[in-house]
């Protein structure tokens, strides 16, 4: 074999093992889940924040141009979090950076994905879509808290 082949071949299986390193840090880092699309249906367009149990919420978040409905939402500390997401009107982006949770609103479609708030603080949800001259003001905010009692 040549020995420009096996460099090639030694290089490449050292990228792909950085690549899979990568994925697998980030799978233990974050606790954000696999996003699903899920089958449409009129009652997930109703903006919303549901309590299951002490530590399980359901978000029915709905993207519009510009802004985020519900445009805040408070959860406590260890909330584990299922945001079902929709637009209104054109494709929108719902993008959380501290927890790498990244999906797209689309019309008519809805987007599913479950994530673990660990950590107290201001998460800001910004939409990463360009959708309109309103775009760079398009935010909403999650609050996590401690719980006071
Ligand atoms: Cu909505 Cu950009």
């Amino acid at each position: 074999m040549d020995k420009y082949e096996i460099r090639t071949i030694v290089l490449t299986g050292f990228t792909l093992a950085i690549f899979i390193v990568a994925i697998l840090k980030s799978m233990f880092t974050y606790a954000t889940g696999i996003p699903e699309c899920i089958p449409y249906d009129e009652s997930f367009t109703e903006p919303r924040i549901e309590k299951l149990d002490e530590k399980l919420y359901q978000v029915f978040a709905l993207a519009q141009m510009w802004s985020f409905e519900p445009h805040e939402i408070r959860l406590p500390v260890g909330a584990e979090v299922d945001f079902y997401l929709t637009s209104k009107d054109v494709v929108h982006g719902f993008h959380i950076n501290e927890v790498s949770l990244n999906m797209m609103a689309v019309p008519g479609g809805i987007n599913k994905e479950t994530v673990t708030f660990k950590k107290p603080g201001v998460y800001k949800i910004i939409c990463h879509e360009y959708c309109g001259s309103g775009h760079q003001h398009m935010m909403g905010e999650i609050i996590v808290n401690y719980p006071t009692n």
